[in-house]
C-alpha cells in the first residue's frame, strides 16, 4: 500500500455520507485531513474524533462550494500546506420532477455545486497536487451514464463530472498527477433526504426491498485506488449494488 503520511488530503463533502466515510477510512490508516462542508458543527465533531482515534492532523473549514469567491479565499488560506490527494465529493440533487415541471431554481442549485463549485475545487487545487504528484478523485454518478425518469439535470451534472474526469487524465498527463472517476449506484447516505428536501417516507422507500450500498463501501473503494503505487492509475469504477443493474432496474423483494 502506498501513502504518504506527510501530506494532506482534501475531502469536500466530508460532513456526511461518503466524503465522511472517506475521512474515516483515510485517518485509520494514518492520513492527514483536510475536511470542508457547510455544516462546521458536523466537522468539529469528526476533527476531534479522528485527532483522537488516530493521532493524525485535521484541519477544518467551513464552507459552501457554490460560493466561488469563498473557495479563493479558502486556498489563500490553506496555501503551503502539502497536499496529495483531493477527494471532490460535495454535490446533491434536489427534486425528481419530469423535465417540464422542474422547478428551475433546484436545477440552478446543483448546477452551481455539481458543476461550478466542483469545478473551482479542482483548478485551484492542481498547484498543490503538481507539487507532490498528487491524486484527483471526482464523484460522478451512475445517474451520468444513464437516464432515469426525474434524473435530468442531476445526471447531466455527473456525466459533466466524467467528461472532465477523462479531461483532466489529458491535460495533466505531463504532471504525474492521477485522477480516478467514482460512480456509485444506489448509497444510503443522507442524499436522498435533500433530494426530497426531508420528506422521510419519499426518502426511506429509496432504499427498501433490497441491500444498497453504504458509504463505507464507496469510501472503501476511494481508499483502495488512492493507495495503488504512483504508476498506477485507476481511470473509472462503476460500483453498484448486487440487486441494482441500472439506474432503473431494481431486484426487490
Ligand atoms: N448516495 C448516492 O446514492 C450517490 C450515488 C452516486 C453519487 N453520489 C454522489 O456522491 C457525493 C456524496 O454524496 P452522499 O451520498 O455522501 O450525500 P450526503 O450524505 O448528502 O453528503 C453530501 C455532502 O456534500 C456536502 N455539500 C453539499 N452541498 C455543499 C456545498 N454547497 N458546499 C459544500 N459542501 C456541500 C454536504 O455537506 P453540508 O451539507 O454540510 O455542506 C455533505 O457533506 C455527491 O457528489 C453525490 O452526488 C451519491
Amino acid at each position: 500500500m502506498h501513502l504518504n503520511k506527510n501530506a494532506f488530503a482534501l475531502i469536500t463533502g466530508a460532513s456526511s455520507g461518503i466524503g465522511q466515510a472517506t475521512a474515516e477510512g483515510l485517518a485509520a490508516l494514518g492520513k492527514n485531513l483536510i475536511i470542508v462542508a457547510r455544516r462546521k458543527d458536523r466537522l468539529e465533531e469528526l476533527h476531534q474524533r479522528l485527532e483522537k482515534e488516530h493521532g493524525i492532523t485535521v484541519k477544518t473549514y467551513s464552507l459552501d462550494v457554490s460560493d466561488l469567491r469563498a473557495v479563493e479565499t479558502f486556498y489563500q488560506d490553506i496555501a503551503g500546506l502539502k497536499i496529495d490527494m483531493l477527494i471532490n465529493n460535495a454535490g446533491l440533487s434536489r427534486g425528481k420532477e419530469s423535465f417540464e415541471d422542474y422547478n428551475f431554481s433546484d436545477w440552478e442549485e446543483m448546477i452551481d455545486v455539481n458543476i461550478k463549485g466542483f469545478l473551482k475545487i479542482a483548478q485551484l487545487a492542481i498547484p498543490f497536487l503538481k507539487a507532490t504528484k498528487g491524486h484527483i478523485v471526482n464523484l460522478s454518478s451512475t445517474a451520468g451514464l444513464e437516464a432515469y425518469e426525474g434524473g435530468n439535470v442531476y445526471g447531466g451534472t455527473k456525466s459533466f463530472v466524467q467528461m472532465i474526469s477523462k479531461s483532466l487524465r489529458i491535460d495533466l498527463i505531463t504532471t504525474g498527477i492521477r485522477v480516478t472517476d467514482i460512480a456509485p449506484g444506489m448509497v444510503n447516505t443522507e442524499f436522498s433526504s435533500v433530494r426530497f428536501r426531508g420528506d422521510k417516507a419519499r426518502s426511506e422507500a429509496v432504499y427498501k426491498g433490497y441491500e444498497e450500498l453504504s458509504a463505507d463501501d464507496i469510501a472503501d473503494n476511494i481508499v483502495y485506488c488512492v493507495t495503488r503505487p504512483p504508476h498506477v492509475n485507476i481511470e473509472s469504477l462503476v460500483v453498484y449494488p448486487t440487486a441494482q443493474a441500472s439506474p432503473r432496474i431494481f431486484h426487490k423483494k
